[in-house]
């Protein structure tokens, strides 16, 4: 995803912003690039692919003395990733970076393309530039034409404007996205996030949505809606890890609590109000397909078995599902008419890998679902759509699965537009509950308060039991994944139904059921099941927006009219539960023990 760096001082600019947008590079991009204003000297690179070719590009390029600079990683989602499209964008005599989608672009550059301005990216940041001059032509005064500019987008946006019309100032506007202000002394720096200034800011500003501004001599001007407004400056860590935890005790723990926002960047630009698109597809990419086949390992596996229910409701399309170290020795009976979807966090697990292989051996169109741009298996693949997670470093996987998730579910349909099997009304049904998500995924201070209140009571027993039926019992296995990576106490996932066919001779009150009992779908069968243990004496702990009276622990969640919805909200306490269970046995959350991020061995 896009990152932004900006500078105002007398240092050496090009390292700063180079080393800065380094340290965004794990949100993955395609192209980048520098706008450096110092005098009466303007100076643009941008180059298409890693840093490095900025790098090279920029090498006896080097600043002296005061001046203002803007910098960006970009990933593209309007427009190929070319030299063009890369940020910073030019006008006639200013530049703009900018992460975040501008929703009425199109109207926008209507109205500038019927006043004579020519375009030169594909872009939608590009018309920040051009209606700021346009502004700026009538209004003379810059910072008034920079105000009106921000009042006219609608969307998302983190923004840095600098032009030679105010060559000491950088302009700058938040709503949506991410934006920090970061101090030393007279220098200033803009940043996306932390980890390009740490080491260089002392103090740091994070910027609220609607609030916008100027930086000039080591001074910044803020304003929203009501006027200027004053703001109070932070310490900024000087630790690089703790500041990656942005205050959180574990890795892990800023994962779950990041799910929401990454949700948004995961259907950014591609879930619309009555489609779904996928730039990365071509329109024929599924010609031909009559079957689907998905590999993965772990919590990658989960979410395809998810998937696999959403491709066959929704798309009408068999969906076989299969975990990646079986797979490769079972010598599989392949058919070209069947699209290889891998998912992958890493994009690195061998066995994963070997089976794209394999698969595109025989023959196979692949598709893979990564969280990692030019890895393995995405380069081996004949096309990839990344889930957009950002870096995740906790090894129990998190936010990866969230995402992965739902870039399944849009992919699900996706496949039903194409192959004409949703309605619009059930296109528009979906899409509601895909918007809705990001809500369902936020974590409340009370939620977390009562999973760890409630987790001194699951700290012993012989055994936890997940119970859930059609999409929660993917969903019931993960929640077993996750307790067991890190608690190291036996978990299983299983599906609800199951139970009396086996496990149940297992029920006592020292086995813990955490029962998912989604009021969407098939409600009255699951609580016959957690009867059925509950006279057992086990001990159940309910997650469900309907209280239930023989639970021992209930969780309740929020009403929710769609089963994903219920889904994702029920994945969130699953996951603060592990974690809760497992920081009071004074486990590694982290790193536990055994276990790798990524397993590159079969
Ligand atoms: O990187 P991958 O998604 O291919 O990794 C697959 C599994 O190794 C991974 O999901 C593992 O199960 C995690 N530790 C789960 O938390």
């Amino acid at each position: 995803m896009c990152g932004i760096v900006g500078y105002l001082g007398k240092n050496e600019k090009k390292e700063i912003l180079l080393d800065g947008l380094q340290e965004l590079e794990y949100r993955g991009y395609d192209s980048a690039g520098i706008a450096v204003i110092e005098g009466e000297k303007l100076n643009q690179f941008k180059a298409i692919g890693k840093l490095e070719n900025l790098r090279e590009k920029t090498k006896s390029y080097h600043t002296e003395g005061f001046g203002i600079s803007i910098g960006h990683t970009r990933w593209a989602t309007h427009g190929k990733p070319t030299e063009l499209n890369a940020h910073p964008h030019l006008g006639a005599y200013s530049y703009v970076v900018h992460n975040g989608i501008i929703e009425n672009y199109q109207e926008l550059k209507a109205e500038l393309q019927a006043e004579g301005v020519n375009f030169l990216s594909q872009t939608d940041t590009e018309t920040i530039v051009h209606l700021f001059e346009k502004n700026h032509k009538t209004n003379k005064d810059v910072f008034s034409s920079f105000e009106a500019t921000i009042n006219r987008l609608e969307g998302a946006y983190a923004t840095l404007l600098i032009t030679e019309a105010d060559a000491e100032t950088i302009y700058f506007a938040k709503n949506g996205s991410p934006m920090l202000i970061g101090f030393h002394s007279d220098d200033v720096y803009f940043a996306s996030s932390d980890t390009p200034i740490i080491g260089k800011a002392t103090e740091v500003y994070y910027l609220e949505d609607g609030e916008y501004g100027y930086a000039r001599e080591g001074v910044v001007k803020l304003f929203n809606a009501e006027g200027e407004k004053s703001f109070t400056k932070q310490a900024l860590t000087a630790d690089k890890i703790s500041a990656q935890k942005d205050g959180y005790r574990f890795f892990m723990e800023k994962e779950i609590y990041e799910q929401s926002r990454v949700m948004g960047e995961t259907m950014m630009g591609r879930v619309l109000d009555d489609s779904i698109v996928f730039d990365e597809l071509d329109e024929t990419f599924f010609k031909g397909i009559k079957a689907i086949k998905i590999c993965a390992c772990g919590t990658s596996y989960h979410s395809a078995l998810t998937s696999a229910y959403l491709f066959e409701r929704l798309a009408k399309i068999r969906c076989d599902i299969e975990i990646a170290s079986e797979f490769r020795y079972k010598e599989p009976l392949l058919t070209d008419d069947t699209l290889f979807i891998t998912i992958s966090q890493s994009g690195e697990t061998a066995d994963t890998l070997e089976a794209l292989k394999m698969a595109k051996r025989a023959g196979l169109k692949s598709l893979s679902i990564c969280n990692v741009d030019n890895s393995s298996i995405v380069r081996e693949s004949d096309a990839a759509i990344l889930t957009r997670a950002g870096i995740e470093k906790g090894v129990a996987s998190t936010k990866a699965f969230a995402t992965q998730s739902m870039v399944l579910w849009m992919l699900a349909l996706y496949m039903g537009q194409q192959r004409n099997t949703v309605s619009k009304k059930v296109l528009k049904t979906e899409i509601s509950a895909m918007l809705h998500t990001p809500k369902a995924l936020i974590v409340t201070d009370e939620l977390h308060e009562k999973l760890h209140r409630l987790s001194k009571r699951y700290l012993h027993g012989h055994g936890f039991f997940f119970i859930g039926r059609d999409i929660f019992f993917p969903l019931a296995l993960e929640g077993a994944l996750k307790l067991k990576e890190i608690s190291y106490m036996h978990a299983e996932g299983y599906p609800a139904g199951e139970m009396k066919h086996g496990p149940i001779a297992l029920a006592d009150s020292e086995l813990f059921t955490i029962a998912l009992m989604p009021h969407t779908m098939h409600y009255d069968k699951i609580k016959s099941n957690v009867e059925e243990l509950s006279a057992r004496d086990a001990t159940i702990l309910a997650i469900s927006p309907l209280p239930f009276d023989l639970a021992d622990d209930f969780i309740q969640t929020k009403y929710s009219s769609h089963p994903m919805v219920e889904f994702f909200e029920m994945m969130v306490v699953t996951q603060l539960l592990a974690l809760e269970i497992s920081v009071r046995l004074g486990n590694d959350v982290d790193m536990p023990r055994n276990l790798a991020k990524s397993v590159t061995v079969e």
